[in-house]
This record gives structure tokens, sequence and C-alpha cells, in this order.
């Protein structure tokens, strides 16, 4: 009897010791492996991590062969969806444009390598050597520190630089010129086909850049599909709209006049309307040679929204060293969004938009809301890739006090329970009533000015 077990524990010790070796034998070509990476900066990063990470964190990974096992099975690939749902780095290292991986993905990154939470201790008990070494934790901060140094704006010194959430720039060059003109044509209702709405309409800045609706009033009384974001700070958006299908501000802003739903408009039936009001054509030339036409109207409503920046909100001004511009609840609170895991997703200096992720990494939020719609399915909507259902562009939380209702459903009245939400289904928390509390108090002390004044 006791030799059988003796046997069996030898047979479990060999097979331990080979899990490694048949990771790598089993291993075929996927397209979302993370050494498949081809940017020169992060690819010897990926290739150092990934036979630590790539089992649970890229999709398509083989796994190791005692995941077939009756019990390891159902823990296995707990593990491996979980790990999916929450860090992507196959596709992260794959991304397209720079940098490398999303902030988002550096601030998790930096997460997990500082807590030293991961690779998760079950799975370390069977794979020997795939905790990290004091040398690939150093290897991978310095890459963070480094890649976020690169994105800084110049005059921000090395210690704001490096970290995970940034200040707003204080000034933004843009051509003056051309941004009157954009001001003037994003409040002009004759971008629209019955001159009813203009791009105000939805996105006024007295009300935070939006329109303070859970969903907005297109012409002739339609209602939208999804709510409107803001447009303050949007150039710092790494992609428009939640799904991301604008790559920057000039293309977004070719969407609404011709939607049906919003302001119904061609561009012929615009530059015609445009063209009649010859004072504003002439001062048009000046800039625009070219006239009134699709390209030279979302153009100077671009270079105009590049001016909707607010920098110096008390958070700003902390930030900087001014440690007396935050109260001690809203100082609780912004460590507490650190703590739990809110800064890793809203990261960088417009806390979000700097990455897709799923609305609901802990739970099935659609199915416990109900009432399904098309805007639920988010970046899918773009890609049709399945592995984007219910991916959004995480939404900046600057002058968030100021932008409600919140999500792309609206289904958030207030801080309070956007807050409760994102505890439960992105980090599986349930808040405490002195923690969301103390997180409302912080994430007020995000709004910043505007022109020099208190938006
Ligand atoms: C056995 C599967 C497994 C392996 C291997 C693994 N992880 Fe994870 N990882 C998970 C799971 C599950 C989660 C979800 C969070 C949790 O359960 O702690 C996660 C979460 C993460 C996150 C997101 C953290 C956040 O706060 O959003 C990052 C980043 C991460 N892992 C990085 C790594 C790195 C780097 C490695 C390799 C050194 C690694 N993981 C290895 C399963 C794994
Ligand atoms: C009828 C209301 C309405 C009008 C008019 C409107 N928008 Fe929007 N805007 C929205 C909605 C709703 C969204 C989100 C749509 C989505 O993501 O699918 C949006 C998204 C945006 C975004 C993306 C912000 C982000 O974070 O992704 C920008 C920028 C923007 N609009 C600027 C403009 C400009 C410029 C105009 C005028 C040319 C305009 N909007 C006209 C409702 C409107
Ligand atoms: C996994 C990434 C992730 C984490 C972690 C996360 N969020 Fe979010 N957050 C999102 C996404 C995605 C949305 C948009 C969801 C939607 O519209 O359906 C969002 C939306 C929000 C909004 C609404 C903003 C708006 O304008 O609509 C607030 C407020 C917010 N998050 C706060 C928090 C807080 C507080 C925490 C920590 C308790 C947190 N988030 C953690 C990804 C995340």
């Amino acid at each position: 009897m006791k030799r059988v077990m003796w046997i069996a524990v030898a047979l479990a010790v060999v097979a331990a010791l080979a899990i490694p070796v048949l990771n790598i034998v089993k291993g075929g070509p996927r397209n979302t492996q993370m050494s498949s990476c081809i940017d020169p900066k992060g690819a010897p990063l990926a290739a150092r991590l990934e036979p630590k990470c790539a089992n649970c964190h890229a999709d398509g990974t083989p796994l190791p062969f005692y995941a077939n096992w009756p019990i390891a099975h159902s823990l296995v690939s707990a593990d491996v969806s979980k790990g999916l749902r929450w860090a992507d780095l196959g596709r992260e290292f794959n991304r397209k444009d720079p940098p490398t991986v999303s902030e988002a993905t550096l601030a998790k990154l930096e997460r997990v390598v500082s807590q030293g939470t991961m690779p998760p201790a079950r799975f370390v008990a069977l794979h020997w050597n795939s905790s990290l070494s004091e040398a690939d934790k150093a290897a991978v901060l310095g890459w963070i520190h480094e890649t976020r140094r690169s994105l800084a704006q110049a005059s921000l010194p090395d210690s704001l630089a490096i970290m995970a959430v940034v200040p707003i720039p204080a000034s933004v060059e843009v051509d003056s010129a051309k941004a009157a003109l954009g001001e003037k044509l994003y409040n002009d209702r004759r971008l629209s086909g019955d001159d009813t709405v203009s791009c105000a309409s939805c996105h006024d800045l007295a009300k935070g850049g939006t329109d303070n609706l859970p969903v907005s009033d297109g012409i002739r009384g339609q209602k939208g599909g999804i709510n409107a974001p803001t447009t303050f700070n949007a150039l710092w958006q790494f992609k428009d709209f939640w799904d991301g299908r604008a790559a920057n501000l000039k293309e977004q802003a070719g969407g609404p006049p011709l939607n049906p739903v919003e302001m119904g408009a061609t561009w012929d039936g615009i530059a015609a309307k445009l063209n009649a009001d010859r004072p504003f054509a002439a001062e048009f030339k000046a800039s625009y040679p070219e006239g009134f036409n699709s390209d030279s109207i979302t153009d100077a409503i671009a270079v105009y929204e590049r001016t909707l920046y607010t920098p110096n909100s008390r958070f700003d001004r902390y930030l900087a060293g001014e440690k007396s511009a935050l109260s001690e609840k809203e100082q609780h609170g912004w460590a507490t969004f650190q703590e739990l895991g809110c800064a890793t997703c809203h990261a960088g200096k417009l806390l979000g938009g700097t990455s897709f992720e799923l609305m609901g990494r802990e739970g099935d939020y659609f199915a416990d809301r109900g009432r399904p719609t098309d805007a639920d399915f988010g970046r899918y909507n773009h890609t049709k890739n399945q592995a984007d259902r219910h991916f959004f562009k995480v939404p900046t939380l600057r002058n968030v006090a100021l932008t409600f209702p919140y999500f792309h459903d609206a289904s958030a009245r207030d801080l309070a329970a956007a807050e409760k939400t994102m505890a439960k289904y992105q980090l599986g928390l349930a808040l405490s009533d002195q923690d969301s509390a103390d997180i409302e108090a912080f994430l007020r002390s995000l709004t910043g000015e505007f022109h020099g004044k208190p938006l």
C-alpha cells in the first residue's frame, strides 16, 4: 500500500516538473501571444512575462495538461476566464497604437507587481518557476515608469510623471483663429437639418459639457440611444465615443451632423446655409481658403475642442504638492480610490479615457439590470469581435460631479450609485458607507477651471 502511495507522489512530482516544458511543447502560433508584441520597447518585457502570465492572460494559450483533470478543470478555467476579464495581456501587448499597452494596463501591472499578487499563489504552487523574481519586478516597474515618462508633458517633474494619475496640463497650444471659428460652429444650429440643434445642445459647457439627460434630444424630438459624454478634456481621450469608433475629434465631429437622430443634416445643406451668411463665410475663408465643407468644418470644431480643457482642479493642485488643497476626507477618498483598484481603469490625466474595459468583470451587470439595448454591446458594435462584448471606453472622471447621470445607460443618477455599481461589478466589493462618502468627496475635487474660473 505504502509503495503505491510513494509511486503516486513520485509521479505527481515528475508531472509538476514537466509542466513548464509541456507549456512550451504545446504552444503553437497564436495571434494574441504576448511575445508577438512588435513594439521594440515592449517586446522584451512581454517575452519575459509570457511564460509566467500568459496561461491566464492571453486568449488561446494552451493550458497545462492537468487542466483537464476533473476538479482542476473548473478551477483552472475559472482562473483563466477571470484573468482574461481583468487584464487581456495578449491583446494589450499587440495594440497597434502607442504606448505599447494602455495606461490602464500599466496601472494594473504596477498594482499586481508592487503588491506581489500575481501569479496567484495556487498557480505558483504548481508551476515552480512562475513567480516573479526581483529582477522581473524591477524590469516591469522600470518599464512602466519609462513609458509614463514618454507620455508625460515635458514640464511635469519626474516624481509626478511616473504616477498612474497625473494633473491636466495648464495650457494647450491651438490656432486661435481656427478655434474661434470652431466655437461658432459648435454653437451653430445651422449644423442640423431643421436649425434646432447644435453641438452645444447636447454638450452644454454650463452642464459640464453634457446635457444632464439620460439620453439626448435630437432633431424633431428624437431620443438617442446612449448617454452623452462630456466634450471637456475630450482632446485627451484615446478614442472617441463609448465604443471608440472615432479615432480623433475631427473624425468624431463628422458623425453628429449627418446622424438622422441627432442633427439630421447633409454637408451640402450645411455649406449652403453657412455660405449664405456672407460675413461668416468671409471670416472662415481667411483660415480655410477652401471654404465650408465636411473637412474644414470638422477641423475647425476639433481645434475649438482642443481649448475645452479644465486644469487646476483642487485635486491637481494637491498632486502638484499643495497638500492643503484637499481636505482630510478627500485625501482619504483618494487613498481609498487607489487601494480598492479604481485608479487602474480610471488612470492617466483624465482618470479614464485610456482603454476599453469590460463592464461587469465581477458579475453580469446586464442580466441584473435587465432591459437590454443594442448600446449595451459596447465596443462589439464597432469591431464585431466577440471579445469586445460589453467593453466600453472608460469614461473620464474629470468634472464628474457635473456630468450626471452616469454610465452609457445613465443607470446611475448620482455618484453614490455609480460608485456602488463600480465596486460591485468591477471589483467584486461591497463599498461601506464611509468609503463611498469619502470617494464621493474625492470625486467632487476633480472639478477643474475653464478660462480661469471654476466650472
Ligand atoms: C492562474 C491564472 C493566472 C496567472 C498565471 C496570472 N494571473 Fe493575473 N490574474 C488572474 C486572476 C484570476 C485575476 C483577477 C484578480 C484576482 O483574482 O486577484 C488576475 C488579475 C491580474 C491583473 C489585473 C489587476 C487589476 O487590479 O486590474 C493583472 C495586471 C495581472 N493579473 C497580471 C498578471 C501577471 C503580470 C502575471 C504573471 C506574472 C499573472 N497575472 C499571472 C489569474 C492569473
Ligand atoms: C443630439 C445630441 C448630440 C449632438 C447634437 C451632438 N452630440 Fe456629441 N455625443 C452625443 C452622444 C449621445 C454621444 C455618445 C455617442 C456614442 O458614444 O455612441 C456623443 C459623443 C461625443 C463625443 C465623444 C466624447 C467621448 O468621450 O468619447 C464628442 C467629442 C462629441 N460628442 C462632440 C460633439 C460635437 C463636436 C458635436 C457637433 C458637431 C456633437 N457632439 C453633437 C450627443 C450629441
Ligand atoms: C475594470 C475597470 C474599472 C474599474 C476597476 C473601475 N471602473 Fe469605473 N468605469 C469603468 C467603465 C468601463 C465605466 C463605464 C461603464 C458603462 O458606462 O457601462 C466606468 C464608469 C464609472 C463612473 C461613471 C462615469 C460617467 O461619466 O458615466 C464612475 C463615477 C466610476 N466609474 C467610478 C469608479 C470607482 C469609484 C471605482 C472604484 C470603486 C471604479 N470606477 C472602478 C471601468 C472601471
